[in-house]
């Protein structure tokens, strides 16, 4: 794993948006695997800035996300749809037909995960935010690293970091879908994206700890491509000056 030290979140953003754009640049029909949250809202108004100045087009690329909550309507502002028509597709020009994101509200949940998971293309680039608890997609510590796309329950700690979307706890949904650990490590590429002081624990955790089901992003220390872009304040409790590969 790569990790690129960045000052602060913009400079996190801005440098995950030239990959993406050289991607696609270079290979215009891409696949991108995306991921809703805080982290990675600085990423897609940059996307956007360089769509609106032509400086990339989304029309034939494809997306898939990473998750969905169970029992959120797409109108629902917490829903995922949401958050990604709100923060990036609404503004860009990609095709409406290549954006995939799991039917939260499908009758039979399980079989939407295998219907999900059945569709998911090869992933050029799939950008990953980083939970306090070392979780990637909404796969928690003890998810097995062969999970596939999966229904999940979600813990204690990850309702209650989300809640800050939501009026109250009670309201956060307790279920959700995800892409499973294996589907995540089949991209190609990964970019892990972390900003801030609160994520520096999890950040040490990940560089100096062991590959353990306990700790679902440490997996990633075993895929060839992934860079991990992390500011300052994130990185602070490790000694990264500028890159390292660890
Ligand atoms: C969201 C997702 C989650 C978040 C993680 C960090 O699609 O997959 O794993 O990336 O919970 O969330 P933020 O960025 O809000 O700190």
């Amino acid at each position: 794993m790569k990790i690129i030290y960045v000052n602060d979140y913009d400079e996190m953003s801005e440098r995950a948006a030239t990959i993406i754009a050289k991607q696609i640049n270079q290979a215009p029909n891409s696949t991108l695997g995306l991921a809703t949250g805080a982290t990675p809202e600085g990423l897609y108004q940059k996307l956007i800035q360089l769509n609106k100045q032509g400086k990339v087009s989304f029309k034939d690329v494809t997306t898939f996300n990473l998750d969905e909550y169970v029992g959120l309507p797409h109108t629902d502002k917490n829903s995922y749809r949401y958050f990604m028509n709100n923060h990036l597709f609404d503004h860009i020009d990609i095709n409406r037909n290549n954006v995939h994101i799991p039917n939260g509200l499908a009758d039979d949940l399980e079989e939407e995960c295998k219907r999900y998971e059945a569709k998911i293309k090869e992933i050029d680039v799939q950008v990953l935010g980083l939970g306090l608890n070392g979780h990637i997609g909404f796969n928690e510590p003890g998810t097995s690293f062969s999970s596939r796309t999966h229904l999940v329950s979600l813990t204690d700690s990850t309702r209650k970091a989300n809640s800050r979307y939501f009026q109250k706890l009670d309201d956060v949904p307790r279920m959700a879908i995800t892409m499973g650990i294996e589907t995540i490590l089949e991209s190609k590429r990964l970019i892990l994206l972390v900003s801030g002081e609160e994520k520096s624990e999890a950040v040490e955790r990940l560089v100096n700890g062991n590959i353990s089901e306990d700790f679902p992003a440490s997996i990633l220390k075993s895929h060839p491509e992934v860079v991990l872009i992390a500011d300052k304040a994130a990185l602070k409790r490790l000694n990264v000056q500028n890159e390292l590969v660890c």
